[in-house]
């Protein structure tokens, strides 16, 4: 049994896969054909904290095929009244066959792994949020081909987003530059990787951006950080990726953001709703990935 609790997860050869399928199911999907390999299966979708895209591209992607799910949040559960993870995990996972969580630390997505039957996939901790990313690199591909050798440009916080970023750069073998404001760097343990080759640290956002296939930000505060807001919009006041960083980045350059964005904040409006943003196709691909590792996850490779 395989969880999909970060993107270390899987390896380049079954990315390549998921990547395929995905574009299959997608195609099918637009054909309004039917798909329905999970008939009958059930997904158990844990939220605690807010969503839309992670909501909507998981139970609309579910029932697409053929499955059903069960929507959970800590306020409507024993989960927000000390419920020990692991009774929950034992408990969730004897009545569905895949559970997705949203929840805060990554070693609680883990635990619940640990005591779960069924597969788990992570759909944002604070370290990671492994679903995104591999719809952004579809994303990529479908605009601009293969990711291997190109060139990431990540300005803003040293999130769960750019963790993750990191992860897949070792993986499928391209370069994140890295452009973080002082005391908001990414730290090589918690993003799990293996050495600093395949990143590089900029002071400034301008030159993160320089040469770069994509450019890709994200919130100032993530959820979970509110408390730091104000600290955060001082620090963070420069690292807006508006229309000279774009300039600065490779001509055929995307702008990719996971959403819900702040224009203004990360991104100038001119550059988020501008030509060069995938932002629409970044997020509608959120429902086609998913479906195809949740295929995957619990049927393994379709011929
Ligand atoms: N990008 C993303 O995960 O969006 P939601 O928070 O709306 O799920
Ligand atoms: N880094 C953001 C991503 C939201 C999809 C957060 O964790 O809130």
């Amino acid at each position: 049994m395989k969880h999909y609790l970060q993107f270390n997860d899987l390896t380049a050869d079954e990315y390549a896969y998921l990547f395929e399928r995905a574009a299959l199911i997608k195609r099918k999907f637009k054909a309004y054909e039917k798909h329905h390999p999970l008939a009958d299966r059930t997904l158990a979708m844990i939220f605690e904290k807010a969503s839309t895209r992670t909501r909507v591209s998981f139970e609309a992607g579910m029932y697409q095929l053929g499955g059903s799910v069960v929507h959970l949040t800590t306020g409507d559960s024993q989960l927000g009244r000390a419920e020990p993870i692991e009774d929950s995990a034992k408990v969730i996972s004897r009545m569905v066959d895949l559970v997705m969580i949203r929840t805060f630390e990554q070693t609680k997505i883990e635990r619940f792994a640990a005591h779960s039957r069924v597969p788990v996939i992570n759909g944002l901790t604070n370290e990671f949020h492994p679903c995104q990313i591999l719809a952004d690199i579809f994303t990529f591909i479908e605009h601009r081909g293969s990711i291997q050798g190109k060139t990431v440009a990540w300005v803003g916080d040293g999130n769960n987003m750019a963790n993750t970023w990191l992860q897949a750069s070792e993986i499928l073998g391209f370069k994140v530059h890295v452009s973080t404001p002082n005391g908001y760097e990414v730290d090589q343990s918690v993003a799990g990787i293996r050495s600093s080759d395949s990143y590089q640290v900029f002071k400034s956002p301008l030159q993160a951006c320089q040469g770069a296939d994509l450019v890709t930000t994200d919130v100032w505060t993530s959820m979970g950080f509110e408390a730091e807001n104000e600290a955060r919009r001082k620090a963070f006041a420069d690292w807006c990726v508006d229309a000279e960083m774009m300039a600065a980045a490779k001509p055929q350059a995307l702008f990719m953001h996971c959403l819900p964005a702040h224009r203004g904040e990360e991104v100038e409006a001119d550059v988020i709703d501008g030509p060069q943003s995938v932002v629409w196709d970044e997020a509608e691909n959120r429902m086609h990935v998913q479906k195809a590792l949740m295929e995957y996850l619990l049927l393994g490779r379709q011929a």
